[in-house]
This record gives C-alpha cells, sequence and structure tokens, in this order.
C-alpha cells in the first residue's frame, strides 16, 4: 500500500477566464475556458497516510516564508469534505487518515491561480494515494469538484482546453465539464512574465465573486460574446497568430473585469500599479512590440509574449520602480507524480 505521494502541479493562466458558475455545487462554468500551465508558479503536495482515521492535518510553506504554518479549520473542513468526495466518487472507504504538506514557488492568493496549482496537486495526489484508475479527464473534472474550478486545467499538459459541459441530469453534467491539452507545452514559444506588484492576499475568495457575476449588467453582454472569442483564439492559436491571439486574450481580460467592477457588491481588483503596467503594455505595442496582458482576481500582471522578446520586455519592467519581482513562466507541464513512498 502506498504511504506517501508528492505532485507538483502548477498554476495557469486562462487566456479566456471562467468567471461566474451556472452550478456551484457541481462548479459548472457558463462557457468553456482555455488557459496554459505556468513553469514557475508551481506547487509541490505530499500526502501521507495517518493510522487514525479521524486526522487530518495541514501545513503550508508559503512563497518567502522559511517555516511551514498550520491550516486553520475552514481550510481543514473544505479539503476534508474534498476528500469525502473523492473517496465517495471513487467507491473507496475512508479507512485512513492523511496529513498534506504544501509549498508554493509564488505569492498565495495573490491572483496567480495558487489554489488551482494546490488543488490539481491535491487530487493527483489523492486518487494516486488511493490506487485507483481513472482517465486524465476524470481526473480533471474531481479537480474541479474541489471547488476551485480552475484546478480542472492545471491537469492536463501545455495549453488547455476546459469544457463547460453539457447533459440532462446532474450525473451527466458532472461527468462532462472536463479540461483536456489542445498542445503540448512545446507547441508555442511563448511566455508568461508574471510582473509582481504586491504579495497581499486578496480579500474576497473567487468562490464569493463567482456568486456575484450574474449581478452584472454586463455579464449577457460577456456570455453572448464569449463564445465568438473562443473561436477566434482557438484559430489564432492554431496559426500560431500571436497579434489575433493577444487582443482577444486582452479583450477577454477586460470583459471579466468589467463583469467584476460592475457585479454587486463589486470587486476592483486592479490598483494604479496595475494600470500603469497596462498602459506600459499598450505603449511597449505602439513601438512596435508584440506584447499584450492578462490579469485574474488580483493585482499583479501577467504580461504575455513571445519567446524571442522576452528578455527586453523582462528588462523594461524591471526597471520600473513599482515592481517587486518578475516571475518568468514557459509553458508547462500539468500535474505530475514526482515521488511515491
Ligand atoms: C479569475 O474558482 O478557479 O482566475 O479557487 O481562486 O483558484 P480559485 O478560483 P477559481 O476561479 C478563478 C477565476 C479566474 C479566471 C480563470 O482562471 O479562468
Amino acid at each position: 500500500m502506498i504511504q506517501s505521494v508528492t505532485v507538483t502541479s502548477p498554476a495557469n493562466i486562462a487566456f479566456i477566464k471562467y468567471w461566474g458558475q451556472k452550478n456551484d455545487e457541481l462548479v459548472l462554468p457558463f462557457h468553456d475556458s482555455f488557459s496554459m500551465n505556468l513553469s514557475g508558479c508551481v506547487s509541490t503536495v505530499t500526502i501521507q497516510r495517518q493510522q487514525a482515521i479521524k486526522d487530518l492535518t495541514m501545513q503550508s510553506k508559503f512563497y518567502g516564508q522559511t517555516e511551514f504554518s498550520e491550516a486553520n479549520s475552514a481550510q481543514l473542513h473544505k479539503i476534508k469534505q474534498f476528500f469525502d468526495f473523492v473517496h465517495q466518487y471513487l467507491n473507496i472507504p475512508s479507512s485512513h487518515g492523511y496529513s498534506i504538506t504544501s509549498e508554493n514557488s509564488f505569492p498565495h492568493k495573490a491572483g496567480i491561480a495558487s489554489s488551482a496549482s494546490f488543488y490539481a496537486g491535491l487530487t493527483l495526489g489523492l486518487v494516486t494515494l488511493l490506487e485507483a484508475e481513472i482517465s486524465q479527464a476524470e481526473m480533471s473534472m474531481l479537480a474541479r469538484m474541489s471547488g476551485s474550478g480552475s484546478a480542472a486545467r492545471s491537469i492536463p499538459d501545455g495549453f488547455v482546453w476546459w469544457h463547460k459541459g453539457n447533459g440532462e441530469t446532474p450525473v451527466e453534467l458532472m461527468k462532462s465539464s472536463v479540461a483536456e491539452s489542445i498542445a503540448a507545452p512545446n507547441y508555442w514559444d511563448i511566455a508568461d512574465l508574471v510582473v509582481l506588484l504586491t504579495q497581499d492576499q486578496k480579500k474576497v475568495g473567487s468562490q464569493a465573486g463567482h456568486k456575484g457575476a450574474v449581478s452584472s449588467a454586463f455579464f449577457p453582454d460577456r456570455l453572448l460574446s464569449v463564445d465568438e472569442r473562443l473561436k477566434t483564439i482557438r484559430t489564432a492559436f492554431d496559426h500560431k497568430d500571436f497579434a489575433t491571439f493577444g487582443k482577444i486574450m486582452e479583450e477577454d481580460t477586460l470583459s471579466m473585469h468589467l463583469v467584476m467592477m460592475t457585479q454587486n457588491p463589486p470587486l476592483y481588483f486592479w490598483s494604479g500599479k496595475t494600470l500603469e503596467v497596462m498602459k506600459q503594455v499598450v505603449n511597449l505595442r505602439e513601438q512596435g512590440m508584440h506584447v499584450y496582458f492578462s490579469i485574474d482576481a488580483g493585482e499583479n500582471v501577467h504580461v504575455i509574449c513571445q519567446k524571442a522578446d522576452e528578455a527586453k520586455i523582462a528588462a523594461h519592467f524591471r526597471q520600473q520602480p513599482d515592481v517587486l519581482n518578475i516571475i518568468h513562466n514557459d509553458p508547462a507541464p500539468g500535474a505530475r507524480v514526482t515521488q511515491l513512498v
């Protein structure tokens, strides 16, 4: 019997984003989304069996910390519910407790998908520990059911499409919303430079945020226009047409943040520093550089460019007084088991 498993798992950046849930119990999005796994933003998650069935402990070491800290009871409760769900789904009784440790190579809850990398790692780790044989699509579905929907996209490799799912019954719906790789990491030499402006943790979690999306007067417009963006970006991706790809990616970020800022209560993730980086990206473009931004639920900005321009663009942002650090990311594989004991 496997006693302990360690998984490394990437965060991901969505080019077409997921915001709002059609069904919050089943963590179903309103539409498909499309992302890339990030080589420089990785969680390492270890799960070890414990004898006592009730034991569930978790210790985390976040970016910049030297010591591990214990999870609070709300975090443990969420993980316990998720573990119970996975056991039930796999039809394996819970006969053990677990101790979990996790470490991140990047700031936590700062708009860089730290819960996606953590929950994808946790899912692959638990299923491996339980020695259950399931497909990668099912693995992504289970990761989605953790509540951090975007975790589904950190399971497959490289460039990943998460399908919204369809079906008549709740079980059909639950099983059909899966993520799949549409291209390996080496398909396209593009880079994501995370321009780090803050390490502060966001105050409103995505779960509360998703619930508010439907209250925005701009949400119907987002739903009407997103399928066209998905279609156009997919064609641009297939033809490696970076200019169209970047334009659509930026439009989708702005569409999502318009919804966020106009939902009730509103969510303003940008700071003045965020806007400054966005404006600089536009300026660089006016000077002939091929560079675009994407922003998740946080203040930090993902600056996306072709690999050949990465060093020049990184040097530009490194000189800016508000920039704390730049995290370089290439397209990366999905979650992987790295150690079994
Ligand atoms: C704004 O519900 O997956 O990043 O649980 O915080 O990881 P966390 O969030 P989740 O929603 C993330 C939404 C987003 C856009 C996206 O990644 O598609």
